[in-house]
């Protein structure tokens, strides 16, 4: 496999984007990334997209948005793997890449969701869980997720209040980024008094309904090399997981198994360990998620998640930051776009480039972005060489 580097990164303002089309946001952001990167060579797009049907009725976005970019006749692939579609995109340029397929290969993640109301919103996503056996009972994935806090909160004891922090801590980090959802900071009481949606879980917890686009630019690290546009950032480690769409067929629903695995499969090819890691961009689509996410990932230990995130382990200034970008709570969940954009930040913290919320001695950062509730996982380890 030849080695892989990230010379190029764009991402539009997320929120809800009216004057805009789901083409328009595509490629708003690979225009971004092709004017960062320096170079407008391209041998393969690979697309991150949850459900262009279902959100906008448009699906073949595998010639749609090329053709609108000016890439016709260009190799084109369009990805799916629910909220992890985004992840899988550029773990698949990455492939492009590494194989000798390509030699320049764009992810391109992309969701367009507010085209719909907010209960053709919830069915769409819901296509992410198993249908036949949780969707079609009515559960929806607040419903899903407020399960696992449930167990969660009853097995190891973890309180609202650890909930709510990982809410204050991302809108924090939101708060400083420009490209953010909600941009403003929350205190604990807001999240603790904010509307229920599904117990424990309330309107603060949740993260949103986004119109939103990112992309990253894939080289060989030879080529970045001469390039020489920006600090070298490669791609060190990949792993790929898979398990139960359903939440009833797995041994315990507080542990994300999937996680764990995508984990250590990313470490072990980046000969790495959790205490290598610097900093984290991680799935927190929902507060609990955040804290069973740290546990599968060994960044602490099961049920160590909240107290840990309540002592200010994960904050910005903390020993181990996680979502310095705001995450999907603040920044937004346009769910095929969630896994290019936690690179897109991952690689603006290691250029150093990331302003106020720059993390300091960001040299090796973890990227984490989840499909449903933990039916798949794709984990990216990013260095500076
Ligand atoms: N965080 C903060 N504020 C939010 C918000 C969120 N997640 N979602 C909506 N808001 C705000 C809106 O901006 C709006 O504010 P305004 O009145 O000042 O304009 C207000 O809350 C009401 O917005 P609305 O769109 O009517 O909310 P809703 O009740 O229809 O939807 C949720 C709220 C939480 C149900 C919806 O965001 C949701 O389903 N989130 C989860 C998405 C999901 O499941 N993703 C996949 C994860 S696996």
């Amino acid at each position: 496999m030849r080695e892989v580097a990230i010379i190029g990164i764009g991402m539009n303002k997320w929120g809800e984007l009216w004057e805009k089309s789901l083409r328009d946001i595509a490629v708003e952001a690979a225009l971004l990334c092709l004017d960062d990167a320096g170079t407008d060579k391209i041998d393969s797009i690979v697309i991150g997209n949850m459900s262009g049907g279902l959100f906008n009725g448009q699906e073949h976005l595998a010639s749609l948005i090329p053709d609108y970019l000016g890439r016709r006749y260009t190799p084109s692939t369009r990805v799916e793997s629910a909220c992890a579609s985004g992840g899988l995109a550029i773990r698949t340029a990455f492939l492009e890449v590494a194989s000798g397929m390509s030699d320049y290969a764009l992810a391109i993640g992309v969701e367009k969701m507010n085209d719909i109301s907010g209960g053709e919103a919830t069915y769409a996503l819901a296509s992410a869980a198993d249908r036949d056996y949780e969707a079609f009972h009515g559960v929806t994935f607040p419903g899903l997720y407020a399960m696992i806090a449930r167990a969660h909160m009853q097995k190891y004891g973890t309180t609202r209040e650890q909930l709510a922090q990982v809410a204050v801590k991302n809108h924090y980090n939101g708060s400083m980024n420009p490209h953010a959802q909600f941009p403003y900071q929350v205190t604990l009481e807001q999240v603790l008094t904010s509307t229920l949606v599904a117990d424990p879980l309330r309107l603060l917890d949740c993260s949103p309904i986004t119109d939103g686009a990112a992309a990253v630019l894939l080289t060989t690290v030879e080529n970045a090399k001469k390039l020489k546009n920006h600090p070298l950032v490669v791609i060190s480690g990949i792993g790929l997981a898979s398990d139960t769409i359903a939440l009833s067929h797995r041994e315990d629903i507080t542990k994300l198994k999937v996680v764990e695995l995508a984990g250590q499969r990313a470490l072990k090819m980046a000969n790495k360990t959790i205490k290598d890691i610097n900093f984290a961009e991680v799935h927190d689509c929902f507060t609990i998620a955040e804290i069973a996410v740290i546990e599968a990932l060994g960044i602490v230990e099961h049920g160590q998640g909240g107290p840990a995130t309540l002592a200010g382990k994960t904050a910005l200034n903390g020993d181990f930051p996680v979502n310095p970008s705001g995450g999907l709570k603040s920044k937004g969940h346009p769910v095929g776009a969630t896994g290019v954009a936690q690179i897109v930040e991952t690689v603006s913290q290691l250029r150093r480039t990331s302003g106020k919320r720059q993390i300091k001695n960001a040299k090796i950062g973890l990227t984490q972005n989840m499909g449903g509730s933990g039916g798949s996982c794709v984990v990216h380890i990013l260095e500076t060489k």
